[in-house]
């Protein structure tokens, strides 16, 4: 037993449906600590499956539930490498956050839906399991959505600079940091998501490593401005999105009246990323001297390269910068969420989210 910690574990499956992410964190001190960290892929059944029930289908309640099941299976493996990898047991662990998989998101019309069994969890880990954090804002009229601000403020708030930390994942994601203590954040729209669908659609493969295919083709000036006229740019935040409106047929629908090269539509994709971003940088933190990436578009090169484009005044590093390496910092949020919930404090920003105010967020699975 570890007297002197106060572990946590993180846990998140994203949007991309790339796999789960595990982190190690060390609550006790001033400042929480990142300790360790794994990932495991999701399997290509699990994948399609959970791809499959992203829209409705016929018996989807018990694919769900089934779904779930094996999501936590899942968890509970990531968890149990963790703790051999950090030679602790679940007995040093006080909690995990288990965000879950998204598979709809609503919040307009009251809810959203993480699968994974966290009951099941807590049986097979034997620790204490807090999920579902975003049911309790969207009850008090929010999003729901982003959650990460107020841990990337915590996290990141005291470098000394207006900056911006982007989170680059199936969707992006912003949060906006400056002197004042007011932050901004909100779902900007597609990070990988499209990417991913055209590059597995041509290529065969699940993304394009470091942005190389999208590199070998030429940005097309007319499609981009096209998809730029997607409704969602324009909203003002509290916004948020998923792959409810980024899905394979939105990007159908968008490429009816174009006949790009293949390499040409990547390039314009990945555009479409790189010059969301920006613009929601541009008009909500003009005075940011930095853009800090994280999330796995953090890898993609070619993508960066057109953000450096878009944001001449910026600098534009990864998280890595600030000393947390950038596929960590989703699961190291969760585990924040739930270290937060335990102590029974608030999570989310209404400033964020739209929410009536302060909620404590999460449910508890007890040990
Ligand atoms: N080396 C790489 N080059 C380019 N893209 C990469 C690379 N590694 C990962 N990615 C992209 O990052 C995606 C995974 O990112 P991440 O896990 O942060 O997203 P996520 O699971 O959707 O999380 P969330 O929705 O919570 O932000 C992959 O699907 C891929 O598109
Ligand atoms: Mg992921």
């Amino acid at each position: 037993m570890t007297a002197n910690h106060d572990f946590y574990i993180g846990l998140m499956t994203g949007t991309s449906l790339d796999g789960v992410d595990a982190a190690l964190v060390d609550f006790s001190g001033g400042q929480p600590r990142l300790h360790a960290a794994v990932a495991l892929p999701l399997g290509e059944q699990l994948r399609a499956l959970l791809m499959q029930l992203q829209a409705r289908s016929e018996d989807e309640l018990h694919l769900a539930h089934m779904a779930g099941n094996t999501l936590a299976d899942l968890y509970a493996e990531a968890v149990s490498r963790l703790l051999v990898q950090s030679h602790l047991t679940t007995a040093d662990i006080k909690a995990i956050g288990n965000h879950g998989q998204t598979v709809r998101h609503r919040p307009e019309v009251g809810y959203t839906v993480q699968l994974g069994n966290h009951a099941r969890l807590a049986e097979l880990t034997g620790i204490t399991v807090v999920g579902d954090f975003r049911s309790r804002d969207i009850a008090a009229g929010g999003q729901g959505a982003p959650l990460v601000p107020a841990f990337h403020q915590a996290i990141f708030g005291h470098t000394g600079e207006p900056c911006v930390i982007a989170n680059i994942g199936g969707i992006a994601n912003i949060t906006i940091l400056d002197q004042s203590g007011s932050i901004i954040g909100f779902d900007t729209g597609p990070g990988n998501v499209l990417m991913d669908m055209w590059t597995l659609q041509h290529r065969g493969e699940h993304y394009d490593a470091g942005g190389a295919w999208a590199a070998q083709g030429h940005l097309q000036a007319d499609l981009l401005q096209a998809m730029l006229s997607e409704p969602y740019f324009a909203l003002l935040p509290p916004k948020s999105t998923g792959r409810d409106l980024f899905h394979g047929e939105w990007l159908r629908r968008q490429l009816t009246s174009y006949s790009h090269a293949p390499q040409d539509v990547q390039a314009t994709l990945s555009a479409l990323t790189a010059r969301t971003l920006a613009d929601a940088i541009r008009a909500h933190a003009p005075h940011a001297t930095s853009v800090y990436l994280c999330g796995g578009g953090a890898h993609n090169l070619h993508l960066q390269q057109q953000l450096r484009q878009w944001l001449p005044s910026q600098r534009v590093e990864t998280t890595a910068a600030l000393g947390v390496d950038p596929d960590w910092v989703e699961a190291y949020a969760f585990a924040w969420l739930a270290w937060r919930c335990l102590a029974r404090q608030p999570a989310n920003l209404p400033e964020v989210t739209g929410a009536h105010g302060p909620r404590i967020l999460g449910a508890i699975w007890p040990a």
